[in-house]
């Protein structure tokens, strides 16, 4: 595994406590609180997550079991019937809550909307028939390729409320990507829109949704609904596309919402993995709900009076954890932002934030290197008075970027909680919690109640104190993804089987490495496997490989990740040409546009090394230590004996 720069984390020995005020006002006030709900919660898990959902959720009807484990699936709320939509719209029609925003909505050129909780039950409501009358049924799939505007949200909530299973798809990925996903789900029916805006430019979502169905690509398509975004000419299908906002009049606000099994599947997000394809990540219905919930609540401390803003897209799983279900469930006001800081804009965060008198804001270590790199300027002359905490997640975050968004966004007075979680977890695992647990820069500090995580080595056996070694989680959360779609074999093997159960109990393998320090704080080193985190979206380097090679001109591919100061790591690829194929400028920026087409912008390498032969071990293992070493620029000092030919190094260093 990768090994962390431990002397200079080791230096970090500054600790911020919560300040009194803060403190006084929060859900969870006081360390000594924490630690009871964590002691409670670690002495009978089941009761501590039943009172929980019985307290903070409505059900249609109350589950028999609260869980069933059978490593390494379990069943959380079994016999529960519950509809994650009653509790993030309907249940807060009934308060005062029924005309607050739910929903205020920023786009990139400046236009915005507001939806009160009864304006967006209505939308979702609509949104729902029109999917009926689309013949989309209780278990169907449902594709999402949308850019950031209120219908994005509106149709993960409206495939909800009818219990289809939505599997939402980054605008940024390519036709290719989206092709891949709505294949391995069988999507009965694609939502996008004409185009998105990105960064003053028109991303053009529709016409990707034709080129991935070209040709009868995914036969289980029947339908394409398009939401009018950006006015752009495309070119309507008769038969298979329909207008939304021509749909939309004909459609009754009233829909009510399907009563589901707990464990009736919800959404599919698909993730990179070290090997092969992305998985098709399944979150199902009762334990997400209640996860992302509760998570929301304590750790982002929300008060009815906030406006909370997290700056993800949709298309990941914090987009759908902590801007959709979780706030909503919490009859809270959530932002969402169509934008980005560029050229003719880069102060617009700190705009959004004045307009709206922001209070709780959530983001990641690399948009906050960004921030650093545009000058402190920008937020500097704006009045950011409003915003009381802060949040970050992707990566992890180095010490001096958390002081600087502590004193500069923060003003010196908002707690920072630093994140920890995943795709697979559904919601977030280790965390301060904001009013009680004292923070540490560059540390996720302490689990969340309700979660028993460890660092072991490949044996499982637990890490001394400081000692690096690997992240588990030894106890089921209801959170937890519940398997790969389509493929039960491939989640045991990438998450259950790593290591060994210790006395026949299973744990959960992160990926990540990590240590412990002496107070029980985490420090998350990264990822072990060959997974890169480019600003702070997960890659595959299996997937990028395969991209490359599926060029004519490419015999094989390496693909690491090289440190970078803003994206955290940025994509390094080593190619073997073809035989006759000669290395060159124009080639290796073709090569990089091929892997734009076949996955999308966020995969583009940034330096391609044309090699003649890769470092390999003597059974023919691509040395990837070696490789990530050449392209950082470092000097090789590892043992490097099992190399079968030494003379391959130096000609990489150069390239040919
Ligand atoms: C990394 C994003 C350090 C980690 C929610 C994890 C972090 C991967 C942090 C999951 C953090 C996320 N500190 N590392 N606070 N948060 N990571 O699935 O490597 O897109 O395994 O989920 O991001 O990325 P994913």
């Amino acid at each position: 595994m990768s090994q962390p720069t431990i002397e200079s984390i080791l230096q970090e020995k500054r600790l911020f406590p919560p300040s009194e005020a803060f403190a006084k006002a929060a859900h969870v006030n006081s360390l000594e609180a924490y630690k009871q709900l964590y002691e409670k919660a670690k002495l009978d898990p089941q009761k501590f997550w039943a009172e929980l959902a019985e307290t903070e959720l409505d059900w249609f009807e109350k589950w028999h079991t609260v869980l069933d484990w059978q490593p390494p699936f379990a069943k959380w709320f079994d016999g529960g019937k519950i509809n994650i939509t009653y509790n993030c719209l309907d249940r807060h029609l009934l308060t005062w809550r029924r005309n607050k925003a739910a929903l205020i909505w920023e786009g990139e050129p400046g236009d915005s909307r507001t939806l009160t909780y009864a304006q967006l039950h209505r939308e979702v409501c609509q949104f729902a028939n029109a999917l009926k009358q689309l013949d989309v049924q209780k278990g169907d799939r449902v594709g999402i390729y949308m850019p950031m505007i209120p219908e994005a949200a509106i149709a993960m909530l409206a495939c909800a409320r009818i219990g289809a299973t939505h599997s939402v798809v980054f605008g940024g990925f390519s036709a290719e990507a989206l092709r891949d996903r709505l294949k391995d789900g069988q999507a009965k029916l694609v939502i996008t829109s004409d185009g998105g805006w990105r960064k003053d430019a028109i991303v053009p979502l529709k016409d990707q949704v034709d080129k991935a169905l070209a040709d009868g690509a995914v036969p289980s398509v029947k339908d394409v609904l398009v939401v009018k975004r950006t006015n752009q000419e495309i070119t309507m299908q008769p038969s298979r596309d329909h207008w939304w906002h021509e749909l939309q009049p004909g459609m009754s606000a009233h829909c009510p919402p399907e009563p589901m099994d707990s464990e009736d599947m919800l959404f599919i997000l698909y993730t990179s993995g070290s090997t092969g394809k992305p998985k098709g990540v399944v979150h199902t219905t009762a334990g997400y709900n209640l996860y992302t919930h509760i998570t929301t609540k304590w750790i982002f401390d929300l008060k009815d009076t906030d406006v909370y803003w997290c700056t993800a897209d949709v298309g990941w799983i914090t987009g759908h954890s902590y801007i959709v279900y979780g706030p909503l469930s919490n009859g809270a006001t959530t932002l969402m932002y169509e934008g980005a800081p560029r050229a003719s804009n880069p102060g617009c965060i700190w705009d959004v934030i004045q307009k709206y008198g922001v209070n709780v804001f959530y983001t990641a270590p690399t948009a906050i290197r960004t921030f650093i790199k545009m000058g402190e300027h920008l937020p500097m002359s704006r009045d950011l008075s409003s915003l009381r905490l802060l949040g970050t997640v992707g990566e992890p975050i180095n010490p001096e970027a958390w002081m600087w968004y502590q004193r500069v966004i923060g003003g010196g007075n908002c707690p920072i909680v630093d994140t920890w979680w995943q795709t697979e977890t559904g919601g977030v695992m280790i965390t301060p919690l904001p009013g009680a647990v004292p923070t540490k820069p560059g540390s996720a500090t302490l689990p969340f109640p309700g979660i028993i995580p460890d660092v072991v080595d490949l044996d499982g056996t637990p890490a001394a104190d400081n000692e690096g070694g690997y992240l588990v989680i030894k106890h089921p959360w209801p959170g937890m993804m519940r398997t790969v779609f389509g493929d039960p074999d491939r989640f045991r093997k990438s998450y259950w089987e790593h290591i060994p159960p210790q006395d026949g109990k299973y744990v959960y393998f992160a990926g990540d490495g990590a240590r412990r320090d002496e107070d029980g704080y985490f420090w998350i080193m990264g990822r072990v496997d060959d997974v890169i985190n480019v600003a702070g979206h997960r890659l595959g380097t299996m997937e990028i490989e395969s991209a490359l090679v599926s060029h004519p001109s490419v015999a094989e591919a390496a693909v690491v990740g090289r440190p970078d100061e803003v994206k955290g790591e940025d994509v390094f690829a080593f190619v073997i040409l073809e035989g006759a194929q000669e290395p060159s400028e124009a080639l290796a920026k073709a090569l990089k546009q091929h892997v734009v087409n076949e996955i999308g912008a966020i995969a583009r390498p940034s330096e391609i090394r044309f090699a003649e032969a890769l470092p390999k071990t003597r059974s023919g293992k691509i040395m990837r230590r070696l490789l990530r070493t050449i392209a950082a620029g470092q000097e090789i000092t590892s043992d490097t004996s099992t190399l079968e030919d030494r003379s391959i190094l130096d000609k990489l260093r150069e390239g040919v």
